[in-house]
């Protein structure tokens, strides 16, 4: 199994902090997904039983239900207490889940790893190129984060192109581990916030 994240470069006392205060006091993630609680259980539960969504994605619960569902939410609120991890969600007009997104955070590195989905109607669309982008700029502009690490199933064509496209830089391919056990080959990107910079500095 590979530990993530793959570039380590231990981040000062001031660095941690800050990280560690944003996620905890975050309510939104760029005003586009709040921060999951009790009350999103049953629309999360939806959108993530659609296997166009779960499939491509480790770090989801083996089975997807109700209790599935708000253990998943309540080990992520235990993650932000301690400032290390965030689960958004983006709902519609109608209370819907249309889009998710898990943040795991090595204050320590001043790194995240960003996952999620959007609703299988939205896909295809740029909106998930759109919704990462937005993402990748808040972790960056608001938490703190110095670099971003992402990884994706091998046959993850649609995660691939979003990464190469918006900067990130390919390093290989690793070995993700499981919640339930087990080891999943991923390919592996990094995006430091210096690069982020660069490139959003270019015409
Ligand atoms: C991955 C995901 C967020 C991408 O969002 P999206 O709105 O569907 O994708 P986009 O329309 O923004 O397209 C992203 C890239 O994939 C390409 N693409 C879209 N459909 C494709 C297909 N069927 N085959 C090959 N490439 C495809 C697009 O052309 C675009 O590449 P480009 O910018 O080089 O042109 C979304 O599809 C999703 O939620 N998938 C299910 C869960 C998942 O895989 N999550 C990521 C796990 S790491």
């Amino acid at each position: 199994m590979t530990e993530l994240p793959l570039t380590r470069v231990a981040a000062s006392d001031a660095k941690q902090r800050h990280i560690r205060s944003a996620i905890r006091n975050t309510q939104s993630l760029a005003a586009i997904a709040h921060v999951t609680r009790d009350e999103d259980i049953a629309a999360l539960t939806t959108l993530l039983s659609n296997p166009d969504i779960s499939q491509p994605i480790y770090t989801l619960p083996d089975r997807i239900d109700h209790d599935s569902v708000a253990s998943f939410i309540h080990q992520h609120l235990d993650e932000r207490k301690r400032g290390e991890g965030l689960l958004m969600v983006s709902t519609d007009e109608h209370e819907r889940a249309i889009a998710y997104y898990d943040i795991q955070v090595w204050p320590q590195w001043a790194s995240c790893e960003l996952g999620g989905a959007i609703d299988s109607d939205y896909q295809n669309t740029r909106q998930g190129s759109s919704g990462a982008l937005q993402a990748f700029t808040w972790l960056f502009d608001v938490i703190g984060v110095d670099f971003i690490c992402e990884t994706a199933a091998l046959d993850n064509v649609r995660t691939a192109r979003l990464l190469d496209r918006i900067g990130f830089t390919y390093m290989g391919e690793i070995n993700s581990k499981l919640p339930g056990g087990g080891l999943r080959p991923s390919r592996y990107w990094e995006l430091t916030k210096n690069d982020w910079q660069g490139l959003q500095s270019k015409p």
